[in-house]
């Protein structure tokens, strides 16, 4: 995939850029279960949406963020899985070709789940085609941890956050756990009475 050259042009202008940073919606937010539609247009509109979600999600700091978390219903993901922080990858589109049969349990996390980590099992190797920002397809395979994220953004898109893989008990402590700092959040941003 031209991932590397795409990240390195995206990294420049991200760098030179000083867009604002795009809200992350918190489970349990019902706007998180909504289906994203494909991207029909590939404009400048398109390439300001990436770079506000790659910028997004670098500052976050995470490793994948689709477009569903930002409140914006679109088949857009953006995905860094390197070390080096330094290889943006864009998928637009993104469709599951084939997958394998051999499954893998990884501990995953979620930037609309924050501070939850827990084990899910997925295909350990998928075969996906995506479209870049320019409308080119390409098809690429994945395994490790870049199979891992590409299905768990995937599956925001399609409005499914990872905890809808755990048992109800589990999920409902999270949602309680995630509900009551939303509070707590809520109560540090009423202004302060001026005495
Ligand atoms: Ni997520």
């Amino acid at each position: 995939m031209a991932a590397v050259l795409e990240s390195l042009i995206f990294l420049s202008l991200l760098r030179k850029s000083c867009m604002p940073l795009r809200t992350i919606l918190r489970y349990p937010d019902s706007r998180l279960h909504k289906i994203a539609k494909p991207v029909t247009v590939f404009d400048d509109r398109l390439k300001q949406l990436v770079t506000d979600m790659a910028e997004t999600m670098y500052e976050a700091p995470g490793i994948g963020l689709a477009a569903t978390q930002i409140d914006v219903h679109e088949q857009v993901i953006v995905l860094d899985v390197s070390e080096t922080r330094d290889q943006l990858q864009v998928l637009i589109n993104p469709e599951i070709l084939w997958t394998s049969e051999e499954r893998r349990v990884y501990d995953e996390g979620c930037l609309s789940v924050p501070g939850i980590f827990d084990g899910v099992e997925r295909p350990s190797h998928v075969k996906i085609r995506a479209w870049n920002v320019d409308g080119v397809a390409s098809e690429f395979e994945a395994d490790g941890l870049l199979a891992v994220c590409v299905q768990h953004e995937m599956d925001h898109l399609r409005g499914k956050v990872f905890v809808e893989y755990l048992s109800p008990l589990k999920r409902n402590r999270i949602k309680s756990k995630l509900q009551k700092e939303e509070r707590e959040l809520k109560k540090d941003r009423q202004p302060v009475p001026v005495r």
